[in-house]
This record gives structure tokens, C-alpha cells and sequence, in this order.
């Protein structure tokens, strides 16, 4: 007797039974550029469809990823150089950009989880997630800076603080601070095994956040390497870390699937500006179908184990999704 694995794929029906992987509009999270304003949306050039959005175009943008079924948001502030300096003055100011945009949201959209972005980079005026002296990026120094940003955004309502900046002992850090403050219930998504990539070229272009000098690989991880992201992740989930991320998701795939073995805490994966960039300047060419593409993508990187996914693309895939049905 012959073995025929094609008899499971004889029809749409017996697929959809053998299929072992789902992707529902659930498991994304939307990430948004805020920009100052009223009604302001100006396109990103390197990422066709995506917008720097003020607060009120926020609020809508939101609102549907809602009706839509997505859970999340993702927000990132674009700083005017003016606001700019050495030490991210600007994240502590309660009435700065990124704490409107969360109030805001979290008044007209109670029902969406509201995530912000923990890291110097958008206020620094050196272009650096880590606090610049003499050159180098100084660790300790970096944290209480960070620990101001992050109640600051708990205070104005975030229900997730994500550090993305991959200081040393951020996590326990924020979290005994947090505490402190009252915070309890706001949780931690940290960006635990961060890699210096080239695929967050198109995100430095909307935030005008590239570094001034040098790179960020004296904190961002090598690309080579995989048990250090293990040992990144479980320092992350010892200091109380709520869910842990790998960026960026595509080239990373073994890394989400090795960590989702090790710990039992939520895994994300962050498709990042560089991939989504990618899909979509080859399907403007007609070098592939772009939704085709996107699905796929997104699907693989649940296969691989993460349970929910930063992605540019979320309002589409979760349209496409719903076309589908
Ligand atoms: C920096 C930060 C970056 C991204 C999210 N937070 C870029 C960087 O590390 O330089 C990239 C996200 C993307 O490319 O979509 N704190």
C-alpha cells in the first residue's frame, strides 16, 4: 500500500480540517506612527500605505483596527528635532505627544489594548535608544530616563509598556518602578531578543530616528547568534517580564520557535518595516502577489510560534481575513 498525504488535500473542506496553524485577526497587534497635528497624515515613503497620523486620525485608525478584530495597538511618537536632545527630555513631559495619543485613544477606544514604546530613540537627539556619553551608550544611566518614560505612558492609561531599547536589567527596572507608582496591572512586553538589523531602515525614515553616529550593535544582538537570545529571554522572564518579543520575525524564525519551547510566557514576534517594505515594493513591481505573500508570511511566523504579531500589515491581513470567510 502506497502512503498518499495528498488524500488530505483533495478538497477545500479536508485542508481547512488538516490545517495546523490558524492567523485570525486576534493574534495582530497594529503599529502606528503619531505625529503632532490635526488631521495630518503624510505617507512614509518606504512604506507605501502607512502614514505618520495626528492624534485624531489615531483615534479612527484605532477605532477600525477595532470593528476589525484586532486587539492592539503599537504607538510610536515622531519627535520634532526642536523637542529633541541628549537625554529624551521630551518622554517625561506628561503632556508630551505619545501621552496624548494614549489618553486619547484609551477615552474613545476603551476596549483596545493600547501598547507604547519604551526606548530614548524618538526623543534622543543622538539618533540612540541608551543614554550617549563620550561615545558610548551607558547602561545604567539609561535607566531611570527610561523608567520616567515608562510611567509616564502607564500614567496615561498604556496597558503595555514594550522597552525596546535592550538595556541590561531594564525589565526588573521598569517593573519595580512601575510598582512604585501604582502600576501593577500594566504589564511589560519586552523587546527581549532585539537584533541589529538592517530591516528597520523604512522605520528610521518615519521617525527620523537613525543614529547620529556609530550603530546599535553594542546593544542590539548579532544576527549570528541564537542561545544568546535564549539567555536574553530568560533574564527577561526572570525579571518579570509579561510577554517577550523576537524582532524581527522573518529572518528569526528558528529564534521564535526555540523560545517558544523554553518559556511559558506569551511570545511575540515583530514583523518589522524592513519586511513589510519588501513584500510590498515587489508587488507594486508584479514580482508577487502581495496579499498572497503577506499571508504567508504572517502565517509562518505563527507556525513558528508566536502567538501574536507586531505587523504594518495588520488592517490588511485582517480585511483579507475576512474576505476569506
Ligand atoms: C527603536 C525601535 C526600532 C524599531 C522599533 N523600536 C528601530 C531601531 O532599533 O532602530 C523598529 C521597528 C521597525 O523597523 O518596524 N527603539
Amino acid at each position: 500500500m502506497m502512503q498518499r498525504p495528498r488524500r488530505n488535500r483533495r478538497t477545500a473542506a479536508l485542508r481547512s480540517l488538516m490545517q495546523e496553524t490558524t492567523l485570525l485577526p486576534t493574534n495582530l497587534i497594529l503599529p502606528i506612527f503619531v505625529a503632532d497635528g490635526r488631521r495630518v497624515k503624510t505617507p512614509i515613503g518606504s512604506m507605501p500605505g502607512q502614514f505618520r497620523l495626528s492624534i485624531d486620525h489615531c483615534v479612527e485608525l484605532g477605532r477600525e483596527a477595532c470593528d476589525l478584530g484586532i486587539p492592539a495597538v503599537a504607538l510610536f511618537p515622531v519627535v520634532s528635532d526642536a523637542k529633541k536632545d541628549p537625554r529624551a527630555t521630551e518622554s517625561a513631559n506628561p503632556e508630551g505627544l505619545l501621552q496624548r495619543a494614549i489618553a486619547e485613544l484609551k477615552a474613545k477606544v476603551p476596549e483596545l489594548c493600547v501598547i507604547s514604546d519604551v526606548a530614548m530613540d524618538p526623543y534622543s537627539s543622538e539618533g540612540h535608544d541608551g543614554l550617549v556619553v563620550d561615545g558610548q551608550i551607558v547602561n545604567d544611566e539609561t535607566l531611570p530616563i527610561l523608567a520616567e518614560m515608562a510611567v509616564n505612558q502607564a500614567r496615561a492609561g498604556a496597558d503595555l509598556i514594550a522597552p525596546s531599547d535592550m538595556m541590561d536589567g531594564r525589565v526588573k527596572f521598569l517593573r519595580q518602578a512601575l510598582d512604585r507608582a501604582g502600576f501593577t496591572d500594566v504589564g511589560i512586553l519586552s523587546y527581549a531578543a532585539k537584533y541589529a538589523s538592517a530591516l528597520y531602515g523604512p522605520f528610521r525614515e518615519a521617525l527620523d530616528s537613525a543614529p547620529k553616529s556609530g550603530d546599535k550593535k553594542t546593544y542590539q544582538m548579532d544576527p549570528a547568534n541564537r542561545r544568546e537570545a535564549l539567555r536574553e529571554v530568560l533574564l527577561d522572564c526572570a525579571e518579570g517580564a509579561d510577554i517577550v518579543m523576537v524582532k524581527p520575525a522573518l529572518a528569526y524564525l528558528d529564534i521564535i520557535a526555540a523560545i517558544r519551547q523554553r518559556v511559558n510566557v506569551p511570545v511575540a514576534a515583530y514583523q518589522v518595516s524592513g519586511e513589510y517594505a519588501m513584500i510590498k515594493a515587489a508587488a507594486a513591481n508584479g514580482w508577487l502577489d502581495g496579499e498572497r505573500a503577506m499571508l504567508e508570511t504572517l502565517l509562518s511566523i505563527r507556525r513558528a510560534g508566536a502567538d501574536m504579531i507586531l505587523s504594518y500589515f495588520a488592517l490588511d491581513a485582517a480585511r483579507a481575513l475576512a474576505g476569506e470567510r
